[in-house]
């Protein structure tokens, strides 16, 4: 068997001469614990409703805004589906502007614009959830907005799996020039702004690639509670996910939920979520996002 030297452990998972699927096939193969893909019969509005929308319609968000008031619909018609969402689904872009302020109990997160999407029925405590325990894989693809572009120069966390307490998080799946005290160097340096990284439960790098500002960019997450791993999955375009880390050690304690969006951090920050320089955005910032699932990879199940 073929072993790629800087994957010494990884076996080549798929044949060289397979070809994926065509579009608008389902290449979802393992048992789906939450469907976070958008049918083609959402209107923005399905979003504030809980009965309609696959996300909670009250978290994560500025105080006075609706989730229709954040959400875009990209016109499906306008660029191909991604990998995992089939021709009944279409992407969906969340967004942020200067009124992306967030209320908690402690107050208004000054340093954060942040819109964070919640899976319906995600349970915020630990164990809550059939993605809490067992083996599972998490996925998603995103894709840029040339119209409203992120500015790089910020820390973004645009998918995350938090803690119940909110002391940290199992992974975290950040873009651009990461802070210092979230275990980056703090340096804009064009490779830091146009990369995607992806961090362990000690804030390590155990992931990166570049930004792709052309095409969809699917990435997957697989936590073996069991064990304590974790293991990044990764592709372009329609082309199956390969593994691109090896099974490494993770603590995956702690239970909570995942979160996914815009959490675009402070520059010049102390507390990073109170304090800091926010430039302001008159046209706002996108992040498109598909193929949203998350399955049950016990037995070694998972969708490529
Ligand atoms: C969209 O279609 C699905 C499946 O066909 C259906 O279950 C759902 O109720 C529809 N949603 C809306 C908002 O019309
Ligand atoms: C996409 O194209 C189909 C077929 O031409 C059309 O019926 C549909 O309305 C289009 N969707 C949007 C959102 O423009
Ligand atoms: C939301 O509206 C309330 C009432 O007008 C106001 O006190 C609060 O500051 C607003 N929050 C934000 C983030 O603008
Ligand atoms: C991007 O962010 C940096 C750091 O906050 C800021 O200096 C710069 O003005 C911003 N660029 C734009 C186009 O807003």
């Amino acid at each position: 068997m073929y072993i790629h030297p800087l994957l010494p452990l990884i076996p080549l998972l798929i044949p060289a001469s397979a070809t994926p699927p065509p579009l608008g096939l389902n290449p979802i193969k393992c048992p789906l614990i939450f469907d976070g893909r958008i049918l083609q019969n959402l209107t923005l509005s399905s979003f504030d409703s809980a009965a309609a929308s696959p996300y909670s319609p009250t978290y994560v968000k500025g105080q006075n805004l609706t989730w229709s008031q954040i959400l875009l619909l990209p016109n499906p018609n306008a660029t191909t589906a991604s990998r995992f969402d089939s021709s009944a689904h279409r992407p969906l872009e969340v967004t942020v502007n200067d009124a992306s302020l967030f209320r908690s109990g402690a107050g208004l997160q000054l340093g954060f614009r942040r819109a964070g999407l919640l899976l319906k029925g995600d349970g915020n405590a630990i164990g809550a959830d059939a993605a809490d325990a067992g083996v599972v894989t998490f996925h998603w693809s995103v894709k840029q907005d040339s119209v409203k572009p992120l500015n790089l120069s910020h820390e973004y966390m645009n998918v995350w799996h938090e803690k119940a307490d909110y002391s940290g998080n199992q992974f975290a799946f950040v873009g651009g020039v990461v802070l210092v005290v979230d275990g980056g160097d703090g340096v804009d340096t064009e490779e830091e702004r146009n990369s995607w990284k992806i961090q362990d439960s000690k804030n390590k790098f155990i992931f990166r690639t570049k930004i792709e500002f052309d095409q969809w960019q699917n990435f997957a997450v697989r936590l073996d509670y069991v064990a304590s791993t974790v293991q990044v999955f990764y592709s372009t375009g329609d082309d199956f996910l390969k593994a691109a880390t090896e099974i490494l050690p993770n603590d995956n304690a702690g239970g909570g939920q995942l979160q996914l969006g815009i959490a675009k951090k402070p520059t010049e920050t102390e507390t990073v979520v109170w304090d800091g320089y926010q430039e302001s955005m008159p046209h706002g910032e996108g992040q498109i996002y598909g193929g949203v699932f998350v399955e049950d990879s016990k037995d070694g199940c998972i969708s490529l």
